[in-house]
């Protein structure tokens, strides 16, 4: 059976949309949830006819916790992806469903939300993604894959993004695919 697989986005969504034209893994994309009302990543999963959602932050972040478990939970993910999710996961949410993450940062470099920011201001020559298994810190958990990215001279955030984001994609279809063997599924 294909491993059932919810994506968690906030932006554009572009490794959203790699993964859901990943054909060749055996996964089912059972749902998109958003933070974010406007977020492209809900226009490309109505598009794919992919069940999708968005779960605001309103007042109480203590609700939001127990909001993004429960519609997560309805779906029976048995893998979770989190790409370009500007949102830190309550503790319950990880220990519950199996997360992964992907960061464009050679981990444990330039954790946190400015990481390619933070990576130039650092004079780096070279730097990159990662994808780690989420757990209870911020951008911590168990580095699974990485790929190096060069910073070229002139390289400014949004020129270094992008080239990191190029590879992100494939690394991200990639690494899914190295995992699923591990997971367990529903039956
Ligand atoms: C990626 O750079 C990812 O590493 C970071 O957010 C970005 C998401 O890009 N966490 P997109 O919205 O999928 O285009």
């Amino acid at each position: 059976m294909a491993c059932r697989l919810v994506i968690l986005a906030s932006g554009t969504g572009t490794i959203a949309q790699a993964i859901i034209d990943a054909h060749e893994l055996d996964i089912e994309v059972v749902a998109v949830l958003s933070d974010q009302v406007a977020s492209q990543v809900l226009e490309r999963a109505r598009t794919a006819g992919i069940p999708n959602e968005c779960i605001p932050v309103g007042n109480s972040r203590n609700q939001w916790n127990s909001e993004i478990i429960e519609k997560t939970a309805a779906f029976e993910p048995d893998l979770v992806v989190s790409a370009g999710f500007m949102r830190i996961l309550p503790p319950d949410f990880v220990h519950r469903f199996p997360t992964i993450n992907i960061h464009p940062s050679l981990l444990p470099d330039f954790p946190g939300a400015h990481a390619v920011r933070d990576a130039l201001a650092a004079g780096v020559l070279t730097t990159g993604s990662t994808v780690h298994w989420v757990d209870a810190g911020v951008d911590t958990g168990p580095i699974i894959t990485q790929m190096q990215v060069p910073v070229l001279p002139g390289d400014d955030e949004i020129t270094l993004h992008e080239r990191i984001k190029k590879i992100e994609r494939g690394l991200m279809v990639t690494t899914i695919a190295l995992i699923l063997p591990t997971l367990e599924q529903h039956v």
